[in-house]
């Protein structure tokens, strides 16, 4: 408690001297912060790094297997639980190592995916930097965060869409600590396209505006963007979900008390020039930021005049004359600075600091690899997955013996204490119903929810009156699930380990069922059913479903394309793509940061701030 107090009181007077000071007073170095700052020799860290491959032969011994790294750290929670017997038996080979070379193949084309959506035109890099005079989209976050430590959401998204490769969506999202509070920073990259908005930018945006209003994060915009790309315009105006939803949230989550701060970093037009009009407070950089519905251009060509940007819509205009902007900064770095200064008077409170003992697995997080299942006849007991991810291997099963297609139980993750809902087989009558059970649970007692996904995909028709009473019954408890599950005010994260198909997702806290977070393993399956289904009998002899041979295999290879891991990640149907191996890593986090909102004091929606 001391310790907490203390540290917060140092953090306290080692942030305080940064507000800048008045006139007269000496000028703060910001210099040497700048270099502290700029000296990370490590890039903004994404939670996955490049994995080490090992064979089968590193997992699998004789028998049984390994502590292998797991450290003995004490722990004040999970000493009780039993101890699950995470052993990969030599039985299990063969599907281990089908795992495994298929993780690794899907692993391999992650990384080389996740290095193009960092690639940039040199074109564009010399444009932006050269004759604009901008710093890069990475360089101005870390100038913004505490530290080099930036949990992004989504790298893959907008890659490979109709209308082509849009490199990270043209748009960073991410969370990261600003003055020791989490905060969800959303950053236009003006080298894609002039940071115009594609609709898969417009989502992105929308999805981490949705993820700081679950977890109550206050949210950054660095704006940097010539508003709707245009020949799209149809696909980012009309519809609820498009462009304008986002001045809508910031307007709404400025009611609900989660502070919205806006940087106008670059070019700001058309729509883009809402957010830091909206924003509870804005900042705008001399000579760099500008914000106008319509550029000179538009009025040379409306009214024949010739009027620059600065006269337009620059930051003389917008700070003393139009009223819109709160701050000038002559720099981008004093920008940045500002942002902090703005963090700091939001009296959020910092996160416990306090150190929480917990203990490593017993088996290597590294052995998820290979029990990553490549299909789902490869999946095993789901315990071997578990016992790989929770602190010391320690699991409060619940109802072991009923429903056993689905595990459910008490475990920590890095000390933060969740309720494991898992595939373990078909999503049952029983195993819904003990679905529904545990997930009550967990709500009155507001303990955060982890499901692990991996739904059977669906194989057979129902061929008698016995089977589809079964099936009947089996849809009641599901449907009970999911209104559980719909309903449970309490925080969710959901990882889909292996298939995400059709019917049972729904139950286990799929993307439509609004988890606070939710990633894909890169062997993950996302479709309404297997293509494989299509190209064996399934649908043989329907005489709803008349498709000759040839049509048939199209449609599998076409779902075979729809349902990876990147397809959908691709298109924000989740919140990125994780490596198996640091799982446990990215739980944590996101438990941590769902966490912050604990302290905070919840009012009922009231105005937003205003700028009159
Ligand atoms: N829609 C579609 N494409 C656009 C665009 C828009 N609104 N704005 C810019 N682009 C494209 C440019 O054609 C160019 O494409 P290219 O790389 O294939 O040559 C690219 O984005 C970069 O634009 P460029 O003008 O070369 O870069 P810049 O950094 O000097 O300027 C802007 C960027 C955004 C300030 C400038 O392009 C601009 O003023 N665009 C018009 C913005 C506008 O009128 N928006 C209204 C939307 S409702």
């Amino acid at each position: 408690m001391w310790t907490c107090i203390l540290m917060r009181k140092a953090f306290f007077n080692a942030n305080m001297h940064l507000f800048p000071r008045l006139a007269g007073a000496p000028t703060y170095s910001l210099k040497s912060q700048m270099q502290n700052k700029i000296s990370f020799t490590k890039k903004v860290q994404i939670l996955c790094s490049p994995p080490q491959v090992r064979g089968i032969s590193d997992f699998i011994q004789d028998g049984a297997l390994p502590s292998s790294g797991a450290k003995s750290r004490k722990s004040k929670n999970s000493w009780s639980f039993p101890v699950l017997d995470g052993t990969i038996k030599m039985e299990q080979m063969d599907r281990t190592e089908a795992n495994l070379r298929n993780s690794e193949a899907c692993i391999q084309r992650y990384l080389e995916l996740l290095g193009e959506s960092h690639q940039r035109e040199e074109r564009d890099i010399i444009r932006h930097t050269q004759r604009h005079g901008k710093l890069l989209v990475r360089e101005r976050l870390r100038l913004v965060l505490d530290d080099d430590d930036f949990f992004e959401l989504s790298p893959l998204a907008g890659y490979d869409l109709p209308y082509g490769t849009i490199s990270n969506a043209g748009c960073l999202t991410g969370i990261g600590k600003v003055c020791g509070i989490w905060c969800m920073l959303i950053a236009n990259d003006a080298t894609v396209k002039g940071g115009t908005m594609y609709p898969i930018t417009v989502k992105k945006h929308l999805r981490a505006q949705a993820i700081a209003t679950m977890n109550r994060l206050p949210t950054v915009y660095l704006v940097d963007s010539g508003g709707a790309f245009l020949p799209l315009q149809a696909e980012i105006f009309p519809d609820s979900c498009h462009g304008g939803r986002i001045f809508y949230n910031i307007a709404v989550m400025s009611s609900m008390k989660i502070p919205q701060v806006a940087v106008v970093c670059g070019s700001c037009i058309a729509g883009a020039t809402y957010i830091p009009s909206i924003a509870d407070e804005s900042i705008i950089i001399d000579k760099i930021g500008s914000m106008f519905i319509a550029g000179p251009p538009l009025v040379k060509a409306a009214t024949g005049e010739n009027i620059s940007v600065e006269e337009l819509g620059g930051a003389t205009l917008h700070s003393r004359i139009s009223g819109g902007i709160d701050y000038v900064t002559s720099t981008e770095e004093e920008a940045y600075e500002r942002t902090r200064h703005i963090v700091m008077t939001l009296k959020c409170e910092e996160p416990s600091k306090e150190p929480v003992g917990y203990d490593d697995p017993l088996y290597s997080p590294e052995e998820l690899k290979a029990l990553a299942p490549q299909n789902y006849e490869c999946s095993l007991d789901v315990k071997l997955i578990l016992s790989r991810l929770i602190d010391g291997s320690r699991f409060q099963e619940f109802k072991a013996e009923y429903g056993t297609t689905l595990v459910t139980g008490f475990a920590h993750v890095k000390g933060h204490l969740v309720g494991l809902v898992a595939s373990n087989g078909e999503l049952s009558y029983q195993a819904s119903l003990k679905g529904s059970h545990f997930v009550r649970l967990c709500r009155h007692r507001n303990v955060p929810l982890l499901f692990l996904l991996n739904t059977v995909p669906q194989t057979s028709a129902c061929t008698s009156p016995a089977q589809a009473e079964d099936l009947g019954r089996r849809c009641k408890a599901q449907a009970c699930m999911m209104a559980t599950i719909a309903c449970a005010e309490v925080p969710k994260i959901t990882l889909v380990i292996g298939g995400n198909f059709g019917n049972d997702s729904y139950a286990m806290c799929g993307r439509s069922f609004d988890p606070n977070f939710l990633f894909l393993w890169p062997n993950a399956r996302v479709a309404l059913v297997d293509y494989r289904s299509l190209t064996t009998d399934f649908l043989e002899g329907d005489e709803h479903f008349s498709m000759d041979k040839s049509t048939r295999k199209n449609l599998g290879k076409k779902l075979e394309k729809e349902s990876s891991a990147f397809y959908s990640s691709a298109r924000l149907w989740d919140d990125g793509v994780i490596l198996p191996q640091r799982s446990r890593e990215v739980i944590a986090r996101c438990l941590e940061i769902i966490k912050q909102k604990e302290g905070q004091i919840f009012s009922h929606q009231q105005q937003p701030i205003l700028r009159f």
